[in-house]
């Protein structure tokens, strides 16, 4: 029997997806649909479950594996066993205890019999043909894990937001330094190669839920940090080893699956946030090499937890680090995101900034696009200040913003010195000079507070207002 895989429907931007050929199903792999869950509504962990099993090809679709992460609620019990019996394909397993979306991710691809291992999460919808793609481009690229598209649900109206066409290019994913996961653009140098809009592109990191992968190659390349718990920071350390280790990672606009994205998920951390700390820390120690001191200058409450080693015992991972023999970190940032912003490694300074003059600090503005001087207040981050070697004087807080000088104003802008670029724009670079006078060279202008105004003016040496301090302890 041979099935065309055509794609019937396509929800996506990309019109091209319908004519686009792939696979026959008899040579497609086969698939078990992993979908782990902790007091998921009845009708979303449904919604889910149907709209995998109307839209899955019969021919590949091994089983359903639905995992249980030790949900309290009442209906997801004797109900829903009930209720699946009913339906030959879908298997439940349950953990007798809360232990994170890791944890049942593992028990339940532990038991899979297909090839492929398809991740959900317990919130989303798939739509027809998104689950050929997926598996068309893992055949060919045995050493891949891929994304589908993924579209919003409306947490309230339960609506799916159909995707427009837009003129802008697509969203890949990134991070910053604080280790959250963040999208962008796609930079137009990932565009090279690619025929048209409905062919796959590469991301640096995935949001986590929703991929798909052979699950000799997920074996082969460490599953998870089973140490990780409740959840958070998974899907940062699942990109870094994947890119480190020699495979890739790719999203595809012709798979379509909807997600609900929610405000406030239920329960989000039993034990309060300090779990992900903790395993933003554990991916910090293994993969980041020198460059995990960013992360824990920006992060200090993570810092604490690796200074009293309160992160568990993370040399397996380092084993298989060492077993794979994976690339470092600063391989993975000058090939894979060139464009990232890296704040200064060698920080040469970083403190308040006090002004000589008024003995005012220098501050952030909440919009974070202005400066002002204020009085100093102890190490909150609007107060805190970095000077990098490149020569950038950077904000605290988990997005830096650099300083710009105008001909006359300063302000806050994007950091935008990357791995690449040995120095940061003219703009964004200054001189310390002597009498701690914070200087730009080429046009011979000075950091000077007049009041609460910070502004570039004429460098006079006697002026105290155009003083400058570094200050770790500043003055109260
Ligand atoms: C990281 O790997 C690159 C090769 O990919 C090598 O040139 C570089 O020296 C390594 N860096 C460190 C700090 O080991
Ligand atoms: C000084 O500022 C001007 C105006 O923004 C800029 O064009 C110039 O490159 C800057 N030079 C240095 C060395 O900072």
């Amino acid at each position: 029997m041979s099935v065309l895989c055509s794609l019937k429907v396509c929800l996506g931007p990309h019109h091209r997806c319908i004519s686009r050929k792939f696979k026959r199903c008899p040579s497609l792999p086969s698939a078990s649909v992993i979908i782990a869950f902790y007091n998921e509504a009845w009708s979303t962990l449904l919604r889910t479950v149907h709209s995998v099993l109307h839209t899955a090809p019969a021919i590949v679709l091994r089983e359903v594996i639905l995992v249980d992460d030790g949900s309290t609620q009442e209906h997801l019990k004797a109900a829903l066993d009930t209720y699946l019996a009913s339906l030959p394909l879908v298997k439940i397993l349950r953990s007798p205890a809360r232990k994170g979306l890791v944890s049942a991710r593992l028990l339940g691809s532990s038991g899979a019999t297909g090839e492929v291992l398809v991740f959900l999460d317990s919130h989303c919808e798939c739509f027809a043909g998104w689950l050929e793609p997926l598996l068309a481009r893992v055949a060919e690229l045995e050493q891949a894990l891929v994304s589908p598209q993924v579209t919003s649900i409306d947490p309230r109206t339960l609506e799916v937001r159909k995707p427009v066409p837009t003129d802008r290019s697509p969203w890949r994913g990134s991070f910053d330094w604080s280790l959250s996961f963040s999208w962008e653009q796609l930079p137009a140098y990932e565009n090279d190669g690619r025929k048209d809009d409905s062919f796959p592109y590469r991301t640096p990191t995935i949001s986590g839920g929703l991929f798909a992968v052979y699950k000799d190659y997920f074996d082969y390349i460490g599953t998870y940090d089973d140490q990780m718990e409740i959840w958070g920071g998974e899907n940062l350390e699942l990109s870094f080893r994947v890119w480190q280790c020699g495979g890739q990672m790719e999203i595809l606009p012709c798979s379509v699956v909807g997600h609900v994205f929610r405000d406030d998920p239920p329960d989000m951390y039993p034990d309060g946030p300090s779990v992900v700390y903790r395993n933003l820390v554990r991916l910090a120690e293994v993969w980041l090499d020198e460059y995990k001191d960013i992360f824990y200058t920006r992060v200090p409450e993570a810092a604490e937890i690796a200074r009293k080693g309160l992160f568990g015992d993370v040399s397996e991972r380092r084993q298989l680090r060492d077993r794979l023999q994976c690339k470092n970190f600063s391989w993975y940032l000058w090939n894979i995101h060139p464009d990232l912003y890296i704040p200064g490694l060698h920080r040469v300074e970083h403190s308040s900034l006090v002004n000589q003059g008024s003995f005012y600090c220098l501050s952030t503005e909440e919009t974070e696009v202005f400066v002002s001087m204020d009085p100093c207040h102890g190490q909150e981050e609007r107060q805190h200040f970095e000077y990098t070697e490149k020569g950038e004087i950077v904000t605290g807080g988990p997005i830096p913003r650099c300083l710009r000088a105008g001909a006359l104003s300063v302000v806050l802008a994007e950091c935008v010195a990357s791995v690449d670029s040995a120095s940061a724009p003219d703009e964004q670079t200054f001189e310390v000079i002597q009498h701690g006078m914070i200087v730009n060279l080429s046009l011979s202008l000075c950091l000077s507070a007049t009041g609460v105004d910070v502004k570039m003016v004429q460098c006079d040496p006697t002026d105290v207002d155009q003083q400058w301090m570094f200050m770790e302890e500043p003055l109260e």
